[in-house]
């Protein structure tokens, strides 16, 4: 209640002398009022906000007034507190509370108005308007010709607007647009030779088609884009410390696979293990805003990805640039929240606390009532349910922004803004829907319509008044300039920069033999039994080794000086071997080894994949094996090795030494009592699994994997990882019954003191296959499949901390400098041009030849050729090839798609 209820009660005089005179002329609602409201009154009493309980969303509304009562008595203008209010009558209560106070004409126009009897034109309202893009629409194809059906909806739309679409681009040009928009390569010459020479009429359709259907390719490619959205990557903040996770495996999986868009966005919102990093986000340490909190995370991040909406700005505050409140942020987070959540206001906390609920609560509704589980299960049927027609509408925009450089709708985050064309946009959302939400045939459909064939087009600074009239002219990823060059100097790299991709998804790799988890019969005890032993064995023999030697440095020491008498010389009492005495490091008491000799040449290469429940280490021939890859934000119960440089022709020793148990220090006396589980690792499953791969220098692939042939010890004898010990008395090792496997708890951190994913339970099943399928892998890797290096973040590749749902089509001032200034990109050449310098001393002409069109996918014109021939250098040099790729490489023919 306010001041002015006074007014309205009478207790003040009315002072209606003061008040504006009324307009004398019949009010026009709807060309006079309705403006004034709009400008000054909807953002606080309107689109779903009642400042005061006051909302003038309609007449209803209107009259209905707020917490002081009625805000207009018709007839009587004098005695409507509203009236008073925008007059300023009591300079305390002034409406608008912000903005451009009325004028005395304005104000007598309200009067006159509700003098009148406040006639509201039906059909006027303030509220939010039914969101835009968010119901399916079907559109019928205009009729005519029979053609593409994307290009049959554009007819129109360039008839209208009077432009007469060039005709399509030539096939060299599609043919590098098609490759580098389905696999992200450049064609290779022959590709591109080939292609050029089909003179069928489908030429083009059936090139798309068997782009597409290269799953490895399409996945290494649209990686990247996927990686940006999902803000996914291998290495950066959180990482280290546990804090977050990464969905790679899973991604890449379905990408192979395919997956129907539907079922992907279902599998990101109510996550399993594999997919569960997305909504999770990053556990930021240190002080953190509270709209940085994982829930907010998740709210922000689903919103936008999926739904085209923005949450930024609403996730402190309502937003200033758009409708959405802190009360809809909040009521989404609240669905991923464990506890309720308080709702805070910048940083003030508001003591109200979030009412849970979709963004559009027409789609659905959801129960708050459930557990957190059950919650996103509704979650996800409200956001994948055929009445969200919004989630097709964000994904088709998306992809033809990327095919064709600019949205349909324009921001992509914002998909309640107008669509340039929206027949065109709903029509592929539906077409999407209808195909099962099978993206590679969006994407086939695009590519193979005219308008996607057209010239490209220079993007313009401002995006006012945009005109389709073809795609515009984009630059080359980062990741598509770094693969450009290692097919240019046929360098890849060898491994992925995580061991999560699974290489055998869609059964890419052949047949692979999965190994069997195995482990030993041998109870504990007997280890800490034999460690005793072997203990006291050790300890007698330096004990006796001592004395000897203290014998005989006595009797040294007598013959130099006889005349001197030393004390004399007994062993020392901890010298002496004592059972009670002996203090075994758990380190040897929970020691299980393997061992396994495997007779083969000498390899070409050699990958190892093991993983365990506990600690491990792999020795070949008494070596140790070093890592190539492992889980590293974890505690490296899987990975990788590169043995071939350990391994001989003839017999390999094979040994594994595994941790079978291991102790968590670090908690006080209370926590041990509390959290008894804590004190040890969880995992109650022990097991190991060993894969080995190598392959002969012609090409012949032996696999060697753990299995009943392996020989099994605990605590075992010295020298044991020799090739000539003597395994006497070791057992055979026990399989693992199926299906049971390990289950890795996480790193020795105590559960107790971290509330995040450090401690999750993983199972190792999974993982085992992804590291197996590293081990085997050809090699050949993408750049999406890397961890980010200088010439690709020169290259505008995103830390991924945030969602990034386009990246920008210029470069900035800053990573121009780099690429052409840096050493990036100078160390990489540099790296490569030695080999290369050697195949082109061979025929300096026609190597520079096959540069270009590997490049450029043209031959040199006479010039070019005659430069490039002096930069080689005579003789050609390792300097001046690399200063010949930097030229063509720093080409706007070679970086931009045209
Ligand atoms: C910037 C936000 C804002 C704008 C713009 C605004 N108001 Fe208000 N209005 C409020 C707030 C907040 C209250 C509650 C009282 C207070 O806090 O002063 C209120 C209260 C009122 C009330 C009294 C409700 C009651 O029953 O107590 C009326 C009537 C009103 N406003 C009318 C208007 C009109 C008409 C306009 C446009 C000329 C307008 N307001 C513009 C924020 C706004
Ligand atoms: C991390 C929290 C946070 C986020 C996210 C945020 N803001 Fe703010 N904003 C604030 C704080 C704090 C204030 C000052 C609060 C105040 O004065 O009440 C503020 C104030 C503002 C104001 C001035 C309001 C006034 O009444 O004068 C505008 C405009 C604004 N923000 C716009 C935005 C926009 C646009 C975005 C999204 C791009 C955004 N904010 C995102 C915290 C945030």
């Amino acid at each position: 209640m306010l001041a002015w209820t006074a007014f309205a009660l009478g207790f003040v005089a009315p002072t209606g002398a003061k008040l504006p005179p009324a307009a004398e002329h019949q009010v026009d609602f709807a060309r006079e009022l309705k403006p004034l409201f709009e400008a000054s009154c909807v953002n606080c009493h309107g689109k779903g906000k009642n400042k005061g309980s006051f909302s003038l969303e309609t007449r209803q509304s209107f009259l209905k007034g707020g917490e002081s009562g009625l805000a207009a008595v018709s007839g009587k203008s004098d005695d409507s507190l509203v009236v008073r209010l925008v007059a300023g009558s009591d300079p305390e209560n002034v409406m608008p509370k912000k903005g451009t106070k009325w004028t005395p004409q304005q104000v007598g126009l309200l009067r006159a108005w509700i003098d009148q009897g406040m006639l509201w034109d039906s059909h006027i309202s303030f509220a939010k308007p039914e969101p835009a893009n968010l119901k399916p629409r079907a559109v019928a194809l205009p009729s005519g010709p029979e053609g593409h059906p994307i290009d049959r909806l554009l007819a129109p739309f360039f008839r209208a607007k009077g432009i007469a679409p060039s005709p399509v681009v030539e096939d060299r040009i599609f043919a590098r647009r098609a490759f580098l928009d389905t696999i992200g390569l450049l064609p290779s010459h022959q590709q591109l030779d080939e292609f050029l020479m089909d003179k069928s009429a489908a030429k083009r359709t059936t090139l798309v088609q068997r782009l597409l259907s290269d799953r490895r390719g399409y996945a290494d490619h649209w990686l990247t884009f996927w990686n940006d959205l999902l803000r996914n990557d291998y290495r950066g903040t959180g990482f280290i410390d546990g804090g977050r996770s990464q969905i790679s495996g899973w991604l890449y999986s379905s990408l192979i696979e395919n997956k129907h868009y539907d079922r992907f966005v279902a599998e990101l919102i109510n996550p399993g293990m594999e997919s569960q990093g997305f909504t999770r986000g990053i556990i930021w340490r240190g002080t953190v805003n509270a709209s940085m909190l994982p829930p907010m995370q998740a709210a922000q991040n689903l919103a936008q990805v999926f739904m085209g909406v923005n949450l930024k700005c609403a996730s402190c505050h309502d937003s200033f640039i758009n409708d959405w409140t802190l009360a809809d942020s909040y009521g989404l987070a609240a669905i991923y929240s464990d506890e309720t959540l308080e709702m805070v206001h910048c940083d003030k906390p508001t003591g109200k606390f979030a009412r849970m609920s979709f963004l559009y609560p027409q789609l659905g509704a959801l129960d708050e009532k459930v557990p957190k589980a059950e919650r996103l299960k509704q979650l996800e049927k409200v956001v994948t349910s055929p009445a969200n027609g919004r989630i097709a509408r964000t994904i088709v925009n998306r992809l033809w922004a990327r095919l064709l450089g600019r949205g349909i709708v324009e921001p992509l985050d914002d998909m309640e803004k107008p669509a340039w064309n929206s027949d065109l946009l709903d029509w592929l959302a539906e077409d999407l829907v209808e195909n099962d939400y099978d993206l590679k045939h969006t994407i086939e459909l695009i590519l193979t319509s005219r308008a996607y064939q057209l010239p490209a087009v220079e993007a313009t600074p401002s995006n006012q008044g945009y005109q389709f009239r073809g795609p515009l002219t984009r630059r080359l990823t980062a990741e598509q300039f770094a693969d450009a060059i290692s097919e240019l100097t046929d360098q890849w790299a060898r491994m992925p920069a995580t061991i999560e991709f699974d290489f055998t998804a869609g059964d890419l790799l052949g047949p692979v033999r999965m190994p069997t988890w195995i482990w030993t019969i041998e109870p504990v005890e007997v280890g800490t039994t034999r460690a005793h032993a072997q203990f006291d064995k050790r300890e007698a023999e330096a004990a006796a080794k001592r004395a000897a030697e203290a014998a005989k440095k006595q009797q040294e020491q007598k013959q130099a000086a006889p005349e001197k008498k030393p004390a004399e010389a007994k062993p020392k009492e901890e010298d002496k071997p004592s059972s009670a005495k002996v203090e075994v490091k758990p380190w040897d008491r929970h020691k299980v080894a393997f061992r396994k000799i495997i007779i083969l040449d000498k390899p070409a290469q050699a990958y190892a994949a093991v993983a365990a429940s506990q600690g491990f280490s792999l020795f070949v021939n008494d070596k140790q094996a070093g890592r190539v890859l492992s889980d590293g934000q974890r505690s490296g119960r899987i990975a990788v090795f590169d043995v071939r440089p350990l391994m001989v022709a003839g017999a390999n020793t094979f040994a594994l030494e595994v941790t079978s148990h291991t102790e968590k220090g670090g908690l006080t006396e209370p926590e041990l009592e509390t959290y008894r589980a804590s004190q040890n690792h969880l995992n109650t499953v022990s097991g190991v699994a060993f894969y080995l791969r190598a392959w002969s220098a012609a090409g012949e692939v032996i696999e060697v994997t753990s299995d009943e042939g392996w020989q099994v010890r605990r605590a075992p004898e010295d020298g044991w990882r020799k090739s000539d010990f003597d395994a006497k008395g070791w057992l055979p090792v026990i399989k693992l019954p199926a299906g049971l496997m390990p289950i890795d708890e996480g790193p020795a951190l105590q559960p107790i003191r971290r509330k995040d994913y450090a401690n999750e339970a993983i199972e190792l099943g999974p993982t085992l296959r992804a590291a197996v399928s590293t081990a085997i892998q050809p090699g050949r890797i993408r750049a999406a499949l890397l961890a980010a290096d200088p010439l690709m973040t020169a290259l505008d590749r995103p830390n991924r901390e945030q969602v990034i749902t386009s990246r920008s089509m210029a470069s900035t001032t800053l990573q121009a400098l780099e690429l052409t200034n840096g050493s990036a990109l100078d160390n990489r050449l540099k790296r490569s041009a030695r080999t290369m310098a050697e195949a082109a001393a061979k025929d300096p002409a026609a190597w520079v030849d096959r540069i270009y069109l590997q490049l450029l996918g043209r031959k040199p014109g006479e010039a070019e050729r005659q430069v490039a021939l002096e930069a080689l250098g005579q003789p050609v040099n390792a300097e001046g090839v690399a200063d010949f790729m930097w030229a063509l490489l720093m080409l706007p023919e070679f970086q931009l798609i045209n």
